[in-house]
């Protein structure tokens, strides 16, 4: 069941035993709706990936509480998927191995499981992969298989940290939407960082803008868009508007 995620004054300070303390992240107020698809965007270093990773319960904050429904956030949550950049498969087990290990670990895999995790497997074009082991995989084929791992187990947030950015435009075009398939087929709450600002109007119901040093969440744009998306939208003009919009928030100097 997709729950709401709520930040309430949340900072993050980086103690460094050599160099001044840095500030990674100002203190940020967010909340997001059960099932919203919510984006991140901003330049390298503004803290999208600190941020991501104390929802992620893998940091703790250095102010604030994050709820996530009506859990406070100090640890990982079981009902939590992450997926980050590079897909972090385990190359001795089979991609279908891998896929159900998380339900394995937690004492929950049944056959519906296995159900879902074959038929999203064919979802996403992997079908006839699943007895194959991950370095026998193109980098997008393992990233489909570590987004339909985070998935199997049907947590009610998932997290994605720059999950395409390694990936080819092609690969990774048909990846956003996979990923939109099989959100709308499973409906979750999403927190999905990026640097692409196309990507991040593609996918998202609000996007969040950041800024660096320190960090910083600047704004939270809604993104008037109609749902489903379909792949023709990326060339309409009303798309690039909306993109160029942000664009020009990130960096006011940026007129296109
Ligand atoms: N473990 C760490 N120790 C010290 N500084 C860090 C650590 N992780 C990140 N930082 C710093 O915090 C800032 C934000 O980093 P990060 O969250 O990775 O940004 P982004 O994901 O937006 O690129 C950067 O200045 C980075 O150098
Ligand atoms: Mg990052």
């Amino acid at each position: 069941m997709a729950v709401g995620i709520d930040l309430k004054d949340v900072s993050k300070t980086y103690e460094t035993s050599k160099s001044t303390p840095i500030l990674a992240l100002t203190n940020t107020d967010l909340t997001l709706r059960p099932g919203e698809f919510f984006s991140l965007v901003g330049p390298s270093g503004c803290g999208k990936s600190t941020l991501l990773n104390m929802i992620a319960g893998l940091l703790p904050t250095s102010t604030g509480d994050i709820h996530i429904g009506s859990d406070k956030i100090v640890k990982p949550q079981r009902s939590t998927g992450i997926v980050f950049q590079h897909a972090t498969l385990l190359r001795w087990l089979t991609v279908l191995e891998n896929v159900l290990l998380p339900s394995k670990i937690a004492g929950t895999l049944d056959s519906k499981t296995r159900a879902l995790a074959e038929q999203y497997l064919e979802l996403v074009g992997l079908g006839h992969t699943k007895h194959r082991y991950p370095p026998e995989l193109s980098g997008g084929m393992q990233q489909r298989a570590a987004i339909v791992r985070s998935l199997v187990s049907n947590p009610g947030v998932l997290l994605m940290d720059e999950p395409f950015s390694a990936l080819d435009e092609f690969t990774r075009e048909t990846l956003q939407d996979e990923l939109m398939r099989l959100w709308t087929d499973q409906p979750k709450t999403v927190v999905f960082v990026t640097h692409n600002i196309a990507e991040a109007v593609y996918l998202s119901d609000r996007v969040g803008i950041m800024s660096a040093r320190p960090g910083k969440l600047e704004a939270v744009v809604d993104i008037p868009l109609d749902r489903p998306r379909l792949p023709e939208l990326r060339s309409q003009s009303h798309f690039y508007e909306i993109v160029g919009d942000i664009r020009r928030q990130i960096d006011p100097g940026n007129s296109k």
